[in-house]
C-alpha cells in the first residue's frame, strides 16, 4: 500500500539496521537527571544554545524568509538540536547520522512536525472530527498518526491545536475543535493520550505540544496573527480549559502563541509563560517558541532590536527557539555581559536533553527510523479503515426538508433515476483540508468515487463541474444546467478549497465564492430537488441555501476517505450523527457568535423584540443559523422525563439528572444527548449556557433509552472577580437536549 519503492526501503532499512540498537531499556528518572547533569557538564555555551535552537529543513518553510546557513552545516556543527518537517526516513536517517558521527558531541536530534490530522492517512480535519462528539475515535487518529509518523523518524508533534475559537473569519478555527471550552478540553485530553500513549519511550508515540498558548483565537476581527486584547477572566474561564486539560494528559510539550497578551508578545510575556504555565499551572517540560515569534517580538514593536527580544524570550523561560536564530547570535553576548544568568540556560537544556533520554534518543539515535514500518504503516487499510469511521461521524446533517436524504440507492443503482452531480468538489481531490503533508494527494477519494464505488452506473450519475472553486470556467454554467436538466434530482458539490483555512487564511467573507454561487443560483431556477454537499474549512454563512436548497450536508475535509464517507451518508449506509462544534452564522456581522455568550444587560425578549433599546440588530436576528450541537439525523429523537433527584444541593453534593431519549423515526441511528447548565446569577455575569456533559447512544426505531448524568459542585465552578475557582449559591437551570437550542429544562439550587 506504499508508493515508496520496495527495492528502495530495502536498500535504506539495510542502511539503517547497523545503527539501530538491541536491548535499550527505559532509563529511571534518576538515572535521566544524573545523565542529563553529566552531559551538561560536557557542553560549551555554544552547545548549549545548539540545542535550543531549531531549523527548519531546507524544502520546509511557512512563513517569513529565515536566512541561516544549510541544515546540514548546522547539525554538523552542534548548532541545532531540532529539525522541522524532514518528511521520511531517508531524511532523518541522513541527519540523525550527521548529529551523531560529526557534531562534537553526537546528541541525536529531535525530528518536529505538525502532525495535526494524520501522517500518511489523513483524517478528517480537527474542526470535522470534533463534530463526531467521540473521544475514542478521535484518540485513535492520533494513535494511528503517531504511529505512522514516528516511522518516519518523527518525535516530536506540533499538536495537538487547542485554541477556542469563536470566530469564523479566522482560517484556523479548522485545526481546534471549535467553540467549547468542555468539549475542547476532553478533545484536547484525548489527543495527547494519543499522541503520547502511554510511554513516551514506546518508538510509536510522538511528544505532543499543545499550541498556542494562548488565547490566539481571540485574534480581533479573525485576522490571523492579529491584536488579541481579553481579560484575564475571560482568559481562565473560556481559553485556558483546554491547555490545563491537555497539561493534565501530561503533554510533554507547549508552543507559545504569536499574539501578544496585556501588551507583551507572549514568546517574551513572564506573567504568561513563567507565571502562569510554568509556576501555576506546574508545566516543566519544554517550551518551544513558534514559528518566528521570538524574532516577531521585536517585529511586533516590544523590544528595542534583536538581541532584547532573546533575553525578553529566555527571561520567559521560551526553551526553543523556531527557526530563527537570535538565541545562536545573541545569548553569548548576554551572558557575558551578565544580563542573563548561564542558569537559565542550563534549565532550558536540561528540559530538552531529559526528554531526549525519556524517549529513548541518546541511547538508540535511530530507533524511531523505520523504513521497514513506513511501508507497513503508511496508509495502511486498518488506518484507512479508521479514517474512514471518523469521516462518517464527522459529517453533519444540516437540512433535509421533505426527507430528501438519504438518495434512492436501489433506484440508482437500477438506473431508474439519475443524479447530476455538479460542483468543483464533485470530483475533486482536494479533500484533505491543511495541515497535512500526505504522499498520498491522489489516492484521495473523491466524492464522484465514492458514488461509483458504491456501484452507480455513469448512466445514472450525470457529472458536470460548472465552476471552479474562486474563477469561472467559460460555459461551466451551461454544461451544468445542461446535465442537471436531464437528471432527477442535483448533487451540488460546493466550498472552500483547502487552502482557504488554516494559518494566513482569514476570509472577510465567509459565503461560498461568487462562482460558485452563481451556478447554485442557475441550478436553482430548474426547481429540481438539491442536496448541497459541503467542503470547507471553517462555518460558512448559508442563509441563501437553507432557503433555496432541500438538504444540506456538511462534510468539512474529510481526509483519504472522503468520497466513501460522503456516499455513505448520502446513500443512507449511514446515517448522519455529527454534531456542529461551532456555531454557523446567519449573517457575517453577526460574527464572533458563540452559543455560551452572556445575557447582556438588555437582553432580547419574545415580549421586548420590537422595542428599542435592546441589545439587537435592526436588520437580522442575534441567533445564529445553526447553532452549537445541532446536527440532524435520519431519525428522529424525541426528549421526555427530564427529571432532577433533588432541587437543592448543598456544598460537596451532587444531583443525578435523568431523562428519556425516544427513536421515533423509521431507522436506528447515533445521537449525541447533551447536557448544559445554567447559573442564573453570579458575583460576575455567567454564560445563558454551558455545556457540561454528553452522552452518546445507538438506538433501533421504536427503542427508548433512559439517560444520567450527575452534576457535582466542580461541574457549578467558574473563574469569578477575584480570578478564584468558584461555585456560588443560587439557582441553576439544567438543559438536556438534541443541540444548544431544542432543550428540555428544569431548576435547583445550591445553598
Ligand atoms: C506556525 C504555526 O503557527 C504553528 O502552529 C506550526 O506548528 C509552525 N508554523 C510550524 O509549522
Amino acid at each position: 500500500m506504499s508508493n515508496i519503492h520496495h527495492q528502495d526501503t530495502d536498500t535504506l532499512a539495510a542502511l539503517v539496521a547497523p545503527y539501530r540498537k538491541t536491548g535499550v531499556t527505559k532509563r529511571s528518572e534518576e538515572n535521566i537527571r544524573q545523565s542529563v547533569e553529566e552531559l551538561l557538564a560536557k557542553m560549551t555555551l555554544e552547545e548549549k544554545i545548539g540545542q535550543m535552537s531549531q531549523c527548519a529543513d531546507s524544502e520546509f518553510s511557512f512563513g517569513a524568509d529565515i536566512e541561516a546557513a544549510p541544515t546540514d552545516v548546522l547539525v554538523r556543527e552542534g548548532r541545532v538540536g531540532s529539525i522541522l518537517g524532514a518528511f521520511n526516513s531517508r531524511r532523518t536517517f541522513d541527519l540523525q547520522k550527521m548529529a551523531v558521527e560529526q557534531s562534537r558531541l553526537g546528541i541525536p536530534l529531535f525530528f518536529n512536525a505538525d502532525v495535526i490530522h494524520g501522517y500518511q492517512t489523513i483524517f478528517p480535519i480537527p474542526l470535522a472530527w470534533a463534530s463526531s462528539w467521540n473521544m475514542e475515535q478521535i484518540r485513535e487518529a492520533c494513535v494511528i498518526a503517531a504511529r505512522e509518523a514516528t516511522a518516519s523518524g518523527i518525535t516530536y508533534n506540533h499538536g495537538p491545536m487547542v485554541d477556542i475559537s469563536r470566530d469564523a473569519r479566522w482560517g484556523r478555527v479548522m485545526e481546534g475543535a471549535g467553540e467549547d471550552p468542555y468539549l475542547g478540553s476532553l478533545i484536547a485530553k484525548a489527543q495527547v493520550e494519543g499522541f503520547q500513549g502511554d510511554s513516551l519511550f514506546n518508538e510509536e508515540t510522538l511528544i505532543a505540544c499543545l499550541k498556542h498558548f494562548v488565547a490566539y483565537g481571540a485574534s480581533e476581527a479573525g485576522r490571523d496573527y492579529n491584536t488579541v486584547d481579553i481579560s484575564e477572566w475571560m482568559l481562565r474561564n473560556i481559553y485556558l480549559p483546554p491547555f490545563q486539560a491537555g497539561l493534565e494528559a501530561g503533554s510533554a510539550s507547549v508552543m507559545n502563541a504569536f499574539n501578544f497578551y496585556n501588551g507583551i508578545p507572549i514568546a517574551g510575556n513572564k506573567f504568561i509563560l513563567n507565571d502562569l504555565l510554568r509556576k501555576e499551572l506546574g508545566f516543566d517540560g519544554m517550551l518551544i517558541s513558534d514559528y518566528g515569534a521570538v524574532d516577531e517580538i521585536y517585529i511586533h514593536g516590544a523590544a528595542r532590536d534583536r538581541k532584547e527580544a532573546a533575553k525578553l524570550s529566555l527571561d520567559a523561560s521560551m526553551d526553543i527557539e523556531m527557526v530563527t536564530q537570535l538565541y545562536e547570535q545573541h545569548l553569548p553576548a548576554l551572558v557575558a555581559e551578565g544580563k542573563i544568568d548561564i542558569e537559565q540556560i542550563d534549565a532550558a537544556v536540561r528540559r530538552i536533553l531529559i526528554y531526549k533520554y525519556e524517549i529513548g534518543l541518546m541511547d538508540d539515535p535511530f530507533r524511531y527510523i523505520r523504513p521497514e514500518k513506513e511501508v507497513e504503516y503508511h496508509f495502511h487499510p486498518e488506518h484507512l479503515q479508521a479514517s474512514l469511521e471518523l469521516a462518517r461521524r464527522s459529517i453533519v446533517l444540516l437540512k433535509n426538508d421533505r426527507r430528501i436524504l438519504p438518495l434512492p440507492q436501489e433506484g440508482l443503482l437500477q438506473g431508474d433515476m439519475t443524479v447530476a452531480l455538479i460542483g468543483p468538489f464533485a470530483d475533486s481531490k482536494d479533500m484533505l483540508g491543511t495541515w497535512q503533508f500526505s504522499r498520498y494527494k491522489e489516492e484521495t477519494v473523491t466524492l464522484r468515487e465514492g458514488l461509483q464505488a458504491k456501484g452507480i452506473a455513469d448512466a445514472a450519475l450525470l457529472y458536470a463541474q460548472g465552476s471552479g472553486v474562486n474563477e469561472a470556467i467559460p460555459g461551466g454554467i451551461e454544461q451544468a444546467v445542461k446535465t442537471a436538466r436531464e437528471a432527477d434530482m442535483i448533487v451540488l458539490a460546493l466550498g472552500e478549497h483547502s487552502e482557504m483555512s488554516g494559518e494566513a487564511a482569514s476570509r472577510m467573507d465567509i459565503s461560498i465564492p461568487a462562482p460558485q454561487q452563481r451556478l447554485a443560483e442557475e441550478l436553482v431556477k430548474l426547481g429540481k430537488p438539491i442536496v448541497l454537499v459541503l467542503t470547507n474549512g471553517r462555518p460558512l454563512v448559508l442563509d441563501w441555501y437553507q432557503e433555496h436548497v432541500d438538504a444540506i450536508v456538511e462534510t468539512w475535509f474529510l481526509g483519504s476517505q472522503a468520497g466513501h464517507a460522503i456516499a455513505d451518508v448520502l446513500l443512507g449506509d449511514y446515517n448522519p450523527s455529527g454534531k456542529l462544534t461551532m456555531s454557523f452564522p446567519k449573517h457575517l456581522g453577526q460574527t464572533p457568535i458563540y452559543y455560551n455568550r452572556f445575557n447582556t444587560g438588555r437582553p432580547v425578549t419574545a415580549e421586548n423584540k420590537d422595542e428599542k433599546y435592546i441589545s439587537k440588530y435592526l436588520d437580522g436576528p442575534n441567533e445564529p443559523l445553526y447553532p452549537f450541537g445541532y446536527g440532524l439525523s435520519y431519525t428522529h429523537f424525541t426528549y421526555s422525563a427530564l427529571k432532577l433527584d433533588r432541587d437543592i444541593i448543598k456544598r460537596g453534593e451532587s444531583i443525578t439528572v435523568r431523562a428519556t431519549v425516544t427513536n421515533t423515526g423509521n431507522v436506528a441511528g447515533e445521537e449525541t444527548v447533551q447536557m448544559y447548565i445554567q447559573d442564573l446569577y453570579g458575583s460576575t455575569v455567567r454564560p445563558v449556557k454551558e455545556l457540561k456533559g454528553f452522552h452518546k447512544i445507538h438506538l433501533q426505531p421504536g427503542q427508548s433509552t433512559g439517560v444520567e448524568f450527575t452534576i457535582t459542585e466542580q461541574d457549578l465552578q467558574y473563574c469569578n472577580a477575584s480570578l478564584e475557582w468558584v461555585a456560588e449559591p443560587g439557582e441553576f437551570k439544567v438543559y438536556v437536549g438534541t443541540s444548544s437550542v431544542d432543550v428540555l429544562e428544569r431548576s435547583f439550587e445550591l445553598i
